[in-house]
């Protein structure tokens, strides 16, 4: 077992706090600004992660912060990089890693995470930055005959060997296989794809070694489609707690949720949900991006008039968030 980073791990766990996901690629990050007509820059986002970093008690709620590339080498309004603004406010930085999906050869549109290429090359580059965890995502689209047996295994082997890399850079990897909330599947094939997908990424990275105590799992909730009928909190409680149980092994640091598309309010009512159910052989936690973004990036438009209350707004989703960790969350 490597202390230090299981230590670290242990820091980005840490009760009754979460992970903030800001890590958007520019790409999905315009996409999000052109649906309110904000225009997207280099310093339209370096404004919107500033004031979501530099929010007001940001440091209560939040351990961690997964930056994407083009902000970690940015620099907050008083002159300090992202890096040492987050560290400032006793927050770790975290950096994502992969270089996003393509079409996989011979089964597209099921995609393959790239990214592998210079990698110890990048860590080392991001850990002198200060980022001290990464983050790589696979998706999985859930269907009759999906996701595709040998798709599933060829992102898996990839992202073991992510994570032994990650962690020969004295970094805690954040292994993220999301099976996407899309689609019309059931409840219940939602639960079968997902312990699939899982019992197979633990076997990959017990194959490469991986210490699992200096390693978190980012998972996707257990839910059906969006095409079908809305899951009631305490299915989804249930389903998702079966099959980490079932999948997931004791050792792993820590759990952290990604929200995938899910309202805010159903991602937190979720999440509540799976906190009423008590202790679990591990921690878990929140890692969101858009349900405690979006109702914020609409409160500021891109107007630094509306900063103060988009601030407002994101420190009392951050706070029901880590209330919901606990089961604590009451409307
Ligand atoms: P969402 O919470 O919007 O799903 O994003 C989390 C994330 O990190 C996706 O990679």
């Amino acid at each position: 077992m490597n202390q230090s980073l299981s230590s670290l791990a242990m820091q980005l766990m840490a009760s009754p706090k979460g992970l903030l996901a800001a890590d958007e690629s520019d790409k999905t990050c315009s996409k999000r600004f052109d649906a309110l007509k904000i225009i997207s820059t280099k310093e339209s986002r370096r404004q919107w992660r500033q004031l979501l970093c530099m929010s007001p008690n940001v440091g209560l709620y939040i351990s961690g912060v997964i930056l994407f590339d083009e902000t970690i080498r940015q620099k907050t309004d008083s002159g300090q990089s992202f890096a040492e603004a987050l560290i400032k406010q006793g927050i770790l930085p975290g950096i994502k890693v992969d270089k996003g999906l393509v079409e996989m050869d011979n089964f597209a549109p099921q995609t393959i995470t790239e990214g592998l290429d210079g990698l110890s090359e990048r860590l080392q580059e991001y850990y002198q930055m200060g980022a001290r965890f990464t983050k790589w995502r696979s998706a999985f689209t859930i269907g009759s005959d999906l996701p595709s047996p040998a798709v599933v295994r060829a992102n898996l082997v990839v992202m073991a060997r992510y994570a032994s890399i990650v962690q020969s850079a004295k970094m805690v990897p954040i292994v993220e296989p999301e099976l996407i909330y899309d689609g019309e599947h059931s409840i219940a094939e939602s639960a079968r794809a997902t312990e699939l997908v899982l019992k197979i990424l633990f076997e990959e990275l017990k194959a490469l070694r991986v210490d699992l105590s200096g390693l978190i799992l980012k998972t996707s909730m257990v839910l059906a489609g969006t095409e079908t009928a809305i899951s009631k909190p305490k299915e989804v409680a249930g389903l998702t707690l079966r099959v980490l149980h079932a999948a997931v092994p004791r050792e792993v640091a820590g759990i952290v949720f990604l929200s995938g598309g899910q309202t805010s309010q159903q991602a937190t009512k979720n999440l509540n949900a799976i906190g009423v159910a008590g202790s679990q052989p591990w921690p878990i936690t929140y890692s969101y991006s858009r349900a405690v973004q979006d109702p914020v990036l609409k409160l500021w438009r891109g107007k630094n008039t509306n900063t103060k209350k988009a601030q407002i707004k994101f420190a009392q989703l951050l706070a029901q968030n880590s209330a919901a960790r606990g089961g604590e969350f009451a409307e």
